[in-house]
């Protein structure tokens, strides 16, 4: 470096890039009342009880819908497949990082959702990107639900980026999707991207009447089927399946970590869009492939949900016994037919009610602000088909007290 750069008194000198990063954040304002509910370390899993801070408490947090993480046949199949494979494939797809098992998932999935064709991602955050990113071009328009998950918005912004136009419109809305539908110019290309199933609430999305709008003013329908897969849908085959309408949707994606016990994502569609994105995909083009492990563990996931559809009855069976038992007690639950059973109470509430849980060994997940409306507090409890009566019956116990105690009920 030249002796002028360093006592030239550049601009960009006097900003700290790094100034953000010693200020106080909302995670301060959490520890100072002496609760923090997140990054908690898992010592070990064993379906529904997990060791948590070296107790033993119940997951009612986790995505493991079906409890396959701990199946013995997913788990000696991914054991399996490092034996045999190794623990990376080191590449990507395009590349040196497709094994047959890549192949064999890929054809069971879309056989499974009756599609003609399927592709894998890294994870389902990278499926988004894969997909969206791709097939919105330059001068088109991305409709996306306000409340789409994180992946979705990034993979829009990646969009935007690339002079893709993005429109939001208002949570499960037809009407306003409509609206903003007749702003845009007939001739641009659109497509609609929403939730499945909402990840922080569990409402299912309205897909009968949006389907009706993407018909009349023919734009495809991406759907993100994250928390619908092996949840709803005849044999857990998701929203689209659900709603009957699977020969409607034309593109639907996923993630693994969820139902499908793993990490990795996938997208099933007609064989030409799937070949366009397996070449057109930069998510899936410069990233590696899913390690054998991963691939033959969420195979392996896919064989138990067809061979056992009994278990999405199960998970079913389960969530309606959490939701109508919360809602008698008293608390704020709205209907729903997902694993995800979610209580609204005030921000301050929310925390303490978390706390009292944890303090019994209940783990629940809980969304303050800006995740959730000003003052409110989302606890979001997700069900599995693992969990046993007496876990079911626990937890609910233990809601019964911490919202006694704390007057919410
Ligand atoms: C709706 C939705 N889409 C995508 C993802 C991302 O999936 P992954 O965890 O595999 O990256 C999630 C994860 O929480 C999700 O809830």
């Amino acid at each position: 470096m030249s002796k002028l750069t360093l006592t030239t008194s550049a601009p960009g000198r006097l900003y700290d890039i790094f100034q953000k990063c010693h200020l106080p954040g909302k995670s301060n304002e959490f520890k100072s009342k002496g609760i923090w509910p997140y990054f908690k370390t898992i010592f070990a899993s064993e379906g529904p009880e997990v060791n948590m801070e070296g107790r033993t408490v119940i997951m009612f947090g986790s995505n493991n819908y079906l409890g396959l993480t701990a199946h013995p046949y997913v788990k000696s199949a991914a054991v399996k497949a490092i034996k045999k494979y190794g623990t990376s494939c080191s590449g990507s797809r395009l590349l040196t990082g497709t094994i047959d098992l890549h192949i064999e998932l890929e054809e069971k999935l879309a056989t499974f959702m009756d599609k003609e064709a399927c592709l894998l991602f890294g994870t389902g955050y990278q499926t988004s990107q894969g997909v969206i990113q791709p097939l919105a071009g330059r001068g088109d328009y991305i409709l996306s639900d306000r409340d789409n998950h994180a992946s979705i918005v990034s993979a829009n912004l990646m969009a935007k980026g690339l002079n893709t136009n993005v429109i939001r419109f208002k949570h499960n809305n037809p009407d306003d999707l409509e609206k903003q539908i007749l702003r845009i110019p007939d001739n641009a290309g659109k497509l609609i991207v929403m939730d499945g199933v909402f990840s922080t609430d569990g409402s299912i999305v309205n897909l009968p009447a949006f389907q009706e709008l993407a018909d009349y003013y023919n734009i495809p329908i991406l759907l993100d089927d994250a928390h619908a897969f092996g949840v709803i849908g005849d044999g857990g085959r998701g929203t689209a399946n659900h709603f009957n309408l699977q020969y409607e949707v034309p593109i639907t994606f996923c993630t693994f970590s969820k139902t499908l016990a793993s990490i990795g994502g996938f997208v099933v569609g007609n064989k030409s869009e799937i070949d366009y994105l397996k070449h057109n995909s930069p998510a899936l083009v410069f990233s590696a492939s899913p390690s054998p492990a991963s691939t033959a563990s969420a195979l392996a996931a896919l064989d138990v949900l067809i061979k056992q559809p009994e278990l999405v009855n199960r998970l079913q069976q389960n969530a309606r016994f959490v939701r109508s038992h919360l809602i008698s007690l008293g608390f704020d639950v709205p209907e729903g037919e997902t694993a995800i059973v979610p209580i609204t109470v005030n921000e301050e509430m929310g925390l303490r009610l978390w706390q009292e849980l944890y303090d019994r060994n209940i783990f629940v997940n809980v969304f303050v602000p800006p995740a959730t409306p000003a003052g409110k507090c989302l606890i979001r409890n997700s069900v599995m088909a693992s969990h046993e009566q007496k876990h079911l019956d626990y937890l609910i116990e233990t809601y019964k007290f911490g919202g006694q105690k704390l007057g919410i009920i």
